[in-house]
């Protein structure tokens, strides 16, 4: 923790001595009735989180002796070493990570010029050396005394964050209060992880919230983690406590690489029989009945390596990282087990977003296509299903890592075209033998198409059902599309993972390269 500066401290020879082990200790570790406050708040340390997060001893400080140069309100008076932010470079698994992390024991955490420096000082580092940017936020937002330079702070490090975007990985853990616009850092990252009943994110706080339109909500209501995990989709991982919420952020590092020209680490995995028999019995006979995606990625990735993301949001659509044969994929799934895997707008931009870091840090994407359309109604149209889709379909279409796609079941309509087919671009695609590629279920169709015959038939039920099995005769399986080539084999559920095995190894020095432009323009 920080110590409030002493007089002793203001002669150079003493200053110089704060150099000493004992002094440095006391400058570490100083502080007890700060720390002590912070964990009765249920919180750890600036410096706790920093040592569970690094391998032992390996953090190197940056810019602990720095101050802030504020001198309004009695200001110059109250003096905190490092101005209440830990800042500097470190290992993860043997991998360097630059860490920033608040102390909320100095001026809340609050963001001053000198705090916001030494953010921006450790994010160019990043950059310039590849490696990915971890910051521990727990702050009560800009330093109010300081006024005009801590929004300028602020504004330096959005826009170091928007640079780094696609650079290097950014990661953003929350770990107490994060308001107004102090969420735009978090939000421009790759992956935000909250705490639960400690952190919460804002634009305006709960008091704001009654006087402008007279709801009474708590903070927790408005911005917790159990809000924002489930609700907005602003945090990706929501945790029950900090040492939880670390050891998520070291999971998810394992599968990811350095920054954008590195690829991710490779784990040893020995090939063996990679036959799993339990694949051939997850699709339940009749169509209608759900089940869940997770059991084929489970029976198709190696031995517990799925890590989901999104988890809580959008369950319609499951997406994570794992690996396979030791490489790490990212994984997008229908997920037939909420609203029968239907595309709506949340599902879209999850799945979006996911395809485009996955696109960005080099991570090989497979698709598990169970889904029978985009989600119909007033409310989808009105909230823009339009150009909300229209993201993932971008997304997959931009993509150029290797792609994959295996369509276990129902691949209806646009959500065929958009869910990583052929057409737009995907490497390889596959289908079981229960897949059904047509332009909509068997009797919506039906009813449209032989409107007529059936409504003039003496027993119209009788026709409809016939002409439902006329269709499904011809569409509910994958071979049309395999006669065209749309989709590359009909396999055998037990066969996919030794076939995505191959696969992605026949993929793996794929080059693709998309037409000259400055940048595309994704239907935001
Ligand atoms: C200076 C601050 C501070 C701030 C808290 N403190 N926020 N000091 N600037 N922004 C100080 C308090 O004065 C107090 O000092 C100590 O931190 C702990 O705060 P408490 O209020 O005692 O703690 P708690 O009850 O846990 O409440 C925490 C809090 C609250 C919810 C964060 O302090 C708060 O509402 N702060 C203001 C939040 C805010 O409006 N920030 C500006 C947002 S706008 P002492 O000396 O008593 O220990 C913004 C613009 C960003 O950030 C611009 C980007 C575009």
């Amino acid at each position: 923790m920080a110590e409030k500066n002493t007089p002793n401290y203001k002669s150079k020879a003493e200053k110089l001595a704060l150099l000493t082990q004992k002094n440095e200790e006391a400058l570490l570790g100083g502080g007890q009735k700060r720390i002590d406050a912070q964990h009765k708040r249920g919180k750890l340390t600036a410096r706790e989180r920093v040592e569970l997060l690094l391998d032992e001893g390996s953090f190197e400080e940056i810019g602990k002796f720095v101050e802030h140069r504020a001198t309004d309100f009695g200001l110059e008076k109250e003096i905190y070493l490092g101005d209440g932010v830990v800042t500097g470079y470190g290992t993860v698994h043997g991998r360097l990570v630059y860490i920033y992390s608040q102390d909320f024991t100095v001026f809340g955490g609050s963001l001053s010029e000198t705090h916001a420096e030494k953010i921006v000082k450790i994010m160019e580092l990043a950059m310039k050396n590849g490696a990915p940017i971890i910051g521990l936020n727990d702050s009560g937002g800009a330093r109010i005394q300081e006024g005009v330079v801590s929004l300028g702070g602020y504004a330096d490090i959005f826009y170091r964050n928007t640079l780094a975007s696609g650079v290097v990985p950014q990661i953003s853990a929350i770990m107490g209060p994060c308001a107004g616009g102090a969420v735009y850092s978090p939000a421009i990252t790759d992956f935000i992880f909250m705490v639960e009943n400690t952190s919460y994110m804002f634009v305006t706080g709960p008091n704001v919230v009654k006087t402008v339109t007279q709801e009474e909500v708590t903070s927790e209501e408005l911005g917790g983690a159990s809000t924002h995990s489930t609700k907005s989709g602003v945090t990706h991982f929501s945790s029950a406590n900090e040492v939880q919420c670390i050891n998520e952020i070291k999971q998810l590092l394992s599968y990811i690489p350095q920054n954008c020209e590195d690829t991710a680490p490779v784990y040893a995995y020995e090939l063996g029989d990679e036959q799993r028999k339990k694949l051939d019995d997850i699709i339940p006979e009749n169509p209608n009945q759900p089940y869940d995606m997770r059991e084929v990625i489970d029976g198709i990735v190696d031995e517990d390596s799925f890590f989901e993301v999104h988890k809580n949001f959008a369950e319609n659509i499951v997406v994570g990282f794992a690996r396979i044969g030791g490489r790490s994929i990212g994984i997008v799934g229908n997920q037939p087990a909420s609203m029968a895997g239907v595309l709506d707008i949340n599902a879209s931009v999850k799945g979006a977003r996911f395809v485009r870091f996955c696109d960005c840090f080099n991570v090989p994407l497979l698709v598990l296509e169970d889904v029978p359309g985009f989600l119909p109604g007033t409310d989808q149209e009105w909230n823009a299903i339009i150009t909300n889709g229209a993201k993932l379909l971008y997304a997959f279409s931009e993509a150029t890592v290797p792609r994959i796609t295996v369509i276990t079941r129902k691949a209806y309509g646009g959500a065929y075209d958009v869910m990583n087919s052929k057409h737009i671009g995907a490497d390889m695609n596959y289908a079981w033998p229960s897949a059904e590629i047509a332009v909509m279920g068997a009797k919506g169709a039906a009813e449209i198409i032989f409107k007529r015959e059936i409504a003039t038939d003496s027993d119209p039920e009788v026709k409809l059902q016939e002409k439902v099995d006329e269709y499904t005769e011809k569409f509910a399986n994958p071979y049309r599309a395999a006669r065209r080539g749309y989709v590359d084999e009909v396999i055998f559920p037990n066969e996919t993972r030794k076939k995505l095995i191959r696969a992605f190894g026949m993929l793996e020095n794929k080059v693709a390269t998309l037409p000259k432009k400055k940048h595309g323009n994704i239907p935001l």
